[in-house]
């Protein structure tokens, strides 16, 4: 049994079906169920019994304490967080409480159930957080991509809060000698993203025939993973890693913002033109960049690739084509998300389970 936390957002929806799909180990998931928590990612394991729902948040210690009493999970995986830096501009509170809080409260919850663990299980017991390259912060266009020996230069609220819970994991190692990995990853990218993110914004946008709000110049680059990738390379950490070390996921993929809308427009124009025969690419519109916004992330992946064999399975080409392929086909999740309905979903599917 493992416990996963923010398994009903993006990353974590996708990492619960894909460890379903592949491992007989049950799940414990744990999600508050914010804005960007939707069940309705979970639809397709819904009655699959290895997977169990708990609605509730990672600061909660009490809550936590009983469920690690119950399920006895070999490893917690956490996912919840906070996630949109925009968000975080206009109102970093929420970040700072899940964020930095919330995980100090979930590695306090687990520092005491691994304590008393009998010494085998607590051997075997693993911590992974989930983290982001947007710690290291911001890189010239020359220089070198981040390596995990990097020095933390967060930027936004968002980063900052990132920062502190990446660095209170590594203090619990240190310190009390929790077995903890931590993972920074680069942009994902793929099915069940909430479209106010940039990659199912434009495509969203584009296929309604609203503006594409472009930042700036749209020359901030970033590196893209398919979210599947993300998904693998957190389950090889969990098997394989070395204890008490951090791994660097990426696509080897930088791409300039506007190259990114670009080729949504692109596939779009193939897949799905528009009535009238022009390029989605006309909706294009610069728009005041945010403040404070990084101009290049870029991730050296060599380390999880020499010490644990993983390497991306997707090209940019091949995920942005099913990413597309995905929302093209998902039209009701996409209309449920911005109606704000599947709130609703939730509470008719859920409603009466325990
Ligand atoms: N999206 C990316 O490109 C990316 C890249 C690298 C790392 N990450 C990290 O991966 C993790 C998941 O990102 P995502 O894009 O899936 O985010 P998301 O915003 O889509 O999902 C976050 C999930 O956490 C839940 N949550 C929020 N606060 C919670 C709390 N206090 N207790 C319990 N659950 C809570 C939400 O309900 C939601 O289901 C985050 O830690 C993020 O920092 C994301």
């Amino acid at each position: 049994m493992i416990l996963v936390t923010g398994g009903a957002g993006f990353i974590g929806s996708n990492f619960v079906i894909d460890w379903v799909a592949e491992s007989n180990e049950p799940l414990i998931n744990l999600d508050k169920l914010t804005y960007a928590g939707n069940l309705q990612n979970l639809a397709e394991i819904q009655d699959d019994s290895r997977h169990i729902f708990v609605q509730g948040d990672i600061g909660d210690k009490k809550l936590i304490a009983e469920l690690l009493e119950q399920h006895k999970p070999r490893a917690v995986v956490n996912f919840a967080a906070e996630s949109h830096v925009d968000r975080s501009i206009t109102g970093p509170d929420d970040f700072i409480q899940t964020n930095i809080v919330g995980t100090f409260n979930l590695l306090e919850a687990v520092r005491a159930y691994w304590s008393a663990l009998a010494d085998r299980e607590k051997a075997d017991f693993r911590f992974l957080h989930v983290s982001t390259d947007e710690v290291y912060g911001s890189l010239k266009p020359d220089a070198p991509a981040f390596t995990e020996n990097h020095p933390y230069e967060p930027n936004s609220p968002y980063s900052a809060s990132k920062a502190a819970s990446d660095h209170l994991v590594r203090a619990y190692h240190h310190t009390y000698g929790l077995p903890v990995l931590t993972t920074n990853c680069s942009n994902n990218y793929g099915p069940y993203h909430f479209p106010e993110k940039l990659i199912p914004l434009m495509i969203v946008n584009a296929l309604a025939g609203r503006p594409l709000p472009v930042y700036g110049d749209g020359m901030q680059i970033r590196d893209w993973l398919f979210v599947k990738d993300h998904c693998s390379a957190i389950r090889r950490v969990l098997q394989a890693g070395k204890l008490g070390e951090t791994y660097n996921v990426g696509g080897w993929n930088e791409k300039a913002n506007i190259d990114i809308v670009r080729t949504v427009c692109r596939l779009l124009d193939e897949q799905k033109p528009r009535a009238d025969g022009k390029s989605y690419s006309e909706q294009i519109t610069y728009v005041t960049d945010r403040p404070g916004h990084d101009r290049r992330y870029a991730i050296d992946a060599s380390k999880i690739e020499r010490e644990l064999g993983w390497k991306p399975a997707e090209t940019f080409e091949t995920g942005i084509r099913k990413t597309i392929d995905w929302y093209l086909t998902h039209g009701d999740w996409v209309a449920n998300v911005q109606s704000g309905s599947y709130r609703e979903w939730v509470e008719t599917n859920y409603g009466n389970r325990k």
